[in-house]
């Protein structure tokens, strides 16, 4: 294969950032690496040794990619990302556009890899908490499959990126001086000594945005278009790192003993079959965690566990280069 010209765009936010750490941690053989932002900056981003520039993204200046990562950039279209399709190159897309389109997988390598195919050239990359859901559901769907899921979230704030990194730290560093705080603006009430029940807009119905996309992702990622999913979904003022209370119901009676083993051999997945795990335990880490699992009921078919995940790695940047890393695995990249 020849070396890689791999293109990242967004890559001063809080994904691209650590997109360009996991590329450099993977090894990940690039011959050349560009970063893309709204704006042209000198040397504003750190790849390895090396600040590079970052430049405005255009079309024309990402003609000579092979691959683009897109952390940011959903504002450019989407007969942007279908031209850029149409010249051979690419996208790993972090934007929710495309995650849903019948004709395009949405590949968390560990459960669905077989969704990827030679054709296709836009590879959208799942919502986070959806990506966590869904490695935490795939052991139970294998051991005894999924007729409904309850699952409650805990965001952090970087799942808003860096504008709700900043405006939680602003927040908190206000109230530990008993300063007047700003007005929320990144997250619909104050995020410092809070917990927020909304994520995204509400719609007529009453279901915020984060949760119908937990909803309808984590049944595309599964394979399970008919499965019953009700999110709640909630920020709380974690820096990074999503955690997920999760209650489900199989469709054949099974044991916590058997799910342990099931988790414990889940690739993706870290089970802790004693004590708990916290969203600061696992920031930095690619896994997804489960812990407390536990049987609700004798009936051997309801299920309660808890789950955490770092959703700016396995939610996004580690989950987008392991797609790049199935491509050079099938020999699609030349
Ligand atoms: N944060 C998460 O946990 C997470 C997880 C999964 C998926 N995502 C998705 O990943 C994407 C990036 O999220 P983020 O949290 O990293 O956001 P962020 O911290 O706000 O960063 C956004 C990035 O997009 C760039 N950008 C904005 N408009 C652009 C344009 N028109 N052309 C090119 N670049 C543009 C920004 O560049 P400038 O610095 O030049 O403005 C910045 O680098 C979003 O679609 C988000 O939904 C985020």
């Amino acid at each position: 294969m020849n070396a890689l010209r791999v293109g990242i765009v967004g890559a001063t936010g809080a994904v691209g950032e650590t997109l360009l750490r996991v590329l450099e941690e993977r090894r990940v053989p690039l011959s050349n690496l560009a970063a893309f932002g709204s704006r042209h900056r000198d040397a504003a981003v750190r790849y390895g040794g090396t600040m590079l520039d970052v430049r405005s993204t255009t079309g024309e200046a990402l003609a000579d990619r092979d691959v683009v990562f897109f952390a940011g950039g959903e504002s450019l279209g989407e007969a942007f990302f279908t031209d850029l399709a149409a010249r051979g190159i690419y996208c790993i897309d972090n934007n929710p556009t495309f995650r849903l389109r019948d004709d395009m997988p949405l590949i968390v390598p560990e459960i669905n890899a077989e969704t990827l195919e030679a054709r296709h050239r836009i590879l959208p990359v799942g919502n986070c908490t959806a990506i966590i859901l869904a490695l935490a559901l795939a052991p139970i769907r294998d051991v005894a499959g999924l007729r409904d899921v309850v699952v409650s979230t805990y965001q952090a704030a970087s799942g808003a990126g860096r504008a709700g990194l900043e405006e939680l730290d602003k927040g908190q560093r206000a109230l530990a001086l008993g300063e007047r705080e700003d007005p929320a603006v990144v997250f619909p009430a104050p995020l410092a000594r809070n917990v927020v029940p909304q994520v995204g807009a509400i719609d007529a119905d009453g279901w915020s945005g984060e949760e119908r996309k937990v909803a309808a992702e984590t049944q595309k990622m599964l394979g399970l278009p008919e499965l019953a999913i009700s999110a709640t979904c909630v920020r709380v003022p974690v820096r990074t790192a999503h955690a997920e209370s999760v209650v489900v119901r199989t469709e054949r009676p099974t044991t916590v003993a058997k799910l342990q083993a099931a988790f414990e051999g889940a690739p993706g997945l870290r089970f802790h079959r004693e004590g708990i795990v916290t969203p600061r335990d696992v920031e930095g880490s690619d896994d997804v965690h489960v812990a407390r699992l536990r049987a609700d009921g004798s009936e051997g078919t309801r299920f309660a566990l808890w789950c955490t995940g770092d959703q700016l790695r396995k939610g996004a940047a580690t989950n987008a280069v392991q797609i790049l890393e199935l491509l050079i695995a099938r020999g699609y990249l030349g």
